[in-house]
């Protein structure tokens, strides 16, 4: 068995391969279906919350290139890549709020995740109001980046509004995936989300026509070379600064004296 970088394709093969168990759905031959299973008998199953959490690294890598830009924005503007900047509204457009957002999260997750009382309601009332800033926000930048140059007039209030906005979004996806989706997960058997990630595969289909996801992931992944963004490398951060105490012959360090940096605790003799 290939590798399939696309999740909803491993759960598509994985029930049609028998791996997925409880569901048989008869959508290949049973000698293919057999020889697949004995190749590769465990592939894994991905759930419709993975999918979620999935389409969420996308909006990150986005969020990302509006934070690596607001430096720019404030010392440089008339060398911002406007239209990279354009592209990735676009994208969060599109694939964010269009379908991530409206489509995933308002229709199916949120309306159930109100039924768990009042806490919740109100939670779900500022994720979805969030929603609605963020829209208001792609607006702005869209209009802001469409004549191909972002102006001096706008460069500084670009960059405050992709502080907030990165600040925003990185705490919404990042209790969604920890408190709103497990929560919602907990509803339904293996056999239901199963089922529901089938429908999230339809309304993917018939909002784009073929595989979001990838597409989306393919887009982002040019706009990252575009802006010099892609080599991953490029962000690990530097060691920390090395810290010692103790009394004069019996300093301790804290701090980089090798590659797994904070971890590791070093004693010198003398120092
Ligand atoms: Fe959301
Ligand atoms: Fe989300």
């Amino acid at each position: 068995m290939t590798f399939d970088p696309n999740r909803r394709n491993l759960l598509r093969d994985s029930i049609a391969w028998g791996a997925a168990g409880a569901i048989a759905i008869p959508l290949i031959g049973r000698g293919f279906a057999e020889e697949t299973k004995t190749s590769d008998p465990k592939e894994p199953e991905v759930t419709a919350t993975e999918d979620l959490m999935r389409e969420h690294g996308v909006i990150r890598r986005a969020l990302l290139v509006y934070y690596e830009v607001i430096p720019r924005l404030r010392q440089k503007p008339a060398s911002v890549n406007a239209a990279a900047l354009q592209q990735t509204a676009s994208l969060f457009r599109n694939f964010g709020e269009d379908y991530h957002e409206r489509m995933l999260e308002e229709q199916h997750i949120f309306p159930m995740m109100r039924k768990h009382g009042p806490e919740f309601v109100r939670y779900v009332d500022t994720l979805t109001e969030q929603h609605n800033r963020g829209r208001a926000i792609t607006d702005y930048v869209l209009a802001v980046t469409k004549s191909g140059k972002v102006s001096s007039v706008h460069a500084g209030p670009l960059a405050n509004v992709f502080e907030s906005f990165v600040l925003m979004y990185e705490n919404h996806a990042a209790r969604e995936d920890t408190i709103v989706f497990p929560a919602w997960k907990k509803n339904f058997s293996n056999k239901q989300l199963d089922e529901i990630s089938e429908q999230f595969e339809d309304i993917e289909h018939k909002m784009f026509g073929k595989d979001g996801f990838e597409e989306a992931e393919k887009t982002i992944s040019a706009i990252e070379s575009a802006l010099g963004l892609d080599n991953l490398a490029k962000f690990t951060a530097p060691a920390p600064p090395k810290i010692c105490d103790g009394e004069p012959g019996k300093i301790t360090c804290l701090g980089n004296q090798n590659s797994h940096g904070w971890s590791r605790k070093h004693r010198f003799g003398r120092f």
